[in-house]
Order: structure tokens, then sequence, then C-alpha cells
């Protein structure tokens, strides 16, 4: 069955790099351009979620009921304060996943069934990643066209990108023929310091123009937004960081149309 929805998976194994806050933001932006837009929220920290200010007690069907096949996208979705984005929220279930479903031999394809399980209302899908490449990751590099990877502009940035990089190869040639790096982004750039301006050249020169133009910059505002259940571009529309995001939804965009043209 094919569908028209575009399914974007934010990853990197690599904790604190950004993924959550460009997966909110991302969306948020993608939303207030007129795209309709899900995310499902994959990490049992619900970081996601609670960015996006999905109270506890309203997460009494999540990621994971969708994941153990019980419920439906739209059984499990819930609105947010952004109009045109939805959720699906996380609750600490998923840390059980992978162990109740370790024997299964479809356990890596729970996602993509049920994202394809009826035509969905939404131009983008974006599946907000865990740390790690565990079977949720596994999860979303399946049911995704294109593997999104926020770069935190520091020392060992390279180092941990090789290894994403060689895993979305092995996702290829098991799990997920087409699979594509849709791109990276370099966030919390600061540009006083020498290393971060260092960081992003060596990545330009090695992954040419895969990687984005924008450059999410370290930003206060950003940091402050989700405690207030909000992503940046609500809590502070202006601010550098959330002009950032904007110029990077439209990159994704501008993506997109190329790619379609060239399909
Ligand atoms: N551009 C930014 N400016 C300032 N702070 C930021 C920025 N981006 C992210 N942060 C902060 O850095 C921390 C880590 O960000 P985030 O949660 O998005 O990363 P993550 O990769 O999803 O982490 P995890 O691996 O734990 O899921 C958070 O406290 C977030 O608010
Ligand atoms: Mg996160």
């Amino acid at each position: 069955m094919s569908h028209n929805n575009r399914i974007i998976t934010i990853a990197n194994q690599k904790g604190g790099v950004g993924k959550t806050t460009t997966a909110i933001n991302l969306a948020t932006a993608l939303a207030a351009i007129g795209e309709h837009v899900l995310i499902v929220d994959l990490d049992p920290q619900g970081n996601a979620s609670t960015g996006l200010g999905i109270d506890r007690r309203d997460r009494a069907v999540s990621s994971y009921d969708l994941l153990m096949g019980t419920r439906s996208v739209d059984q499990t979705v819930l609105p947010t304060a952004v109009p045109n984005l939805s959720i699906v929220p996380s609750t600490m279930d998923l840390l059980g996943f992978e162990m109740e479903i370790a024997q299964q031999p479809d356990r890596v394809f729970r996602l993509k069934r049920a994202l394809q399980e009826i035509a969905l209302p939404y131009s983008y899908i974006i599946l907000d990643c865990p740390p790690s490449f565990n079977l949720l990751t596994m999860n979303a590099m399946a049911a995704a066209q294109s593997v999104l990877v926020p770069l935190q502009c520091e020392f060992f940035a390279l180092e941990g990108l090789s290894q994403l990089l060689e895993t979305v190869n092995q996702v290829r040639q098991t799990v997920n023929p087409s699979l594509d790096i849709q791109g990276i982004v370099l966030t919390m750039f600061d540009a006083r310091n020498n290393l971060a301006q260092q960081v992003v050249s060596d990545v330009r020169t090695y992954l040419g123009d895969k990687v984005y133009h924008t450059l999410i910059p370290r930003n206060v505002r950003v940091s402050e937004a989700p405690s207030y259940g909000k992503p940046a571009i609500l809590y502070d529309l202006k601010c550098a960081g959330s002009q950032a995001y904007l110029q990077l939804a439209s990159e994704v965009i501008q993506r997109e149309r190329r790619r379609k043209a060239a399909a």
C-alpha cells in the first residue's frame, strides 16, 4: 500500500544532541507552513510528549499500544496546542517493549505496520527516537523513508556519525532497502567557539550537501521552552533558535520538492 506521507525518523545514538528539540520544532515549523504533521514519541523518557504539553495523565494509550498492535494510530493520537500538529505520546511502558516482543519474528516491523494500517491524514510523520540503537530505533528505521540526524557541534561528533551511517547501511541491507539520509543538521552551534567552527567545516567536507545550510544556534530560549510545554516556536517565535528551525523546515520542504521532481 502506498501513502502520501513522508516518514522521517530523527535519530542519533548519542544522548542529548538535540533529537527531541529538533523533532518538536521541525514538526511545529512544518505545521506552521501548512503541512499536516504527526509526531510519534518512541522514547520512554517521553520528552517530546512533555515538550508538547501532553500531561502524563492523558497518556492512557501511547506508542507502546501502537507497537504492541493493540491500538491504531487514530486511537492513540492526541492534538497539541499547535494547529495541524498531533502526537502519539509515549510512556515508560516502552521500556518493556523490547523484552516483551524479543521473540516475535515481526518485532522490527511493528511501527511500520501500524503506520500503514490505514491511510493517515498527515503529510509528514516525524519519529523521535531514544539515544540508542535498540528495537525502538530499529522500528523507526524500518518504518521511515529517511533519517534526519541532529549532530551536536563538538569534538566527538564525527566519530558517532560514522557509527550511525554504518547502522543506516545495515538497515538498508536488512529491513529497509529504501531508507535514505534526509539530512544532517548541526545543533547547538556556538559561533564563539573555534572548535564548533572546525566541526562544522569537517562535517561539511565529509558529507557535502547532505548537511543542511541551516545551523541551529545554542539558544537559551530553545532550552527553556519545554518546561512550559511549548515548542520554542510558540514560546518565542523571534528568538534565533525558532528562526533557525523555521529555516530548517523550509530546507526540508525544498529537498522534498526536488526529490519528488526527480522521482
Ligand atoms: N539549540 C539549542 N540551544 C540550547 N539548548 C538546546 C538546544 N537544543 C537542545 N538543547 C537542550 O539540550 C538538551 C538536550 O536536547 P534534546 O533533549 O533535544 O536532545 P536529545 O538528543 O533528544 O536527548 P536524548 O538523547 O536524551 O533523547 C535539552 O536540555 C535541550 O533543551
Ligand atoms: Mg530525546
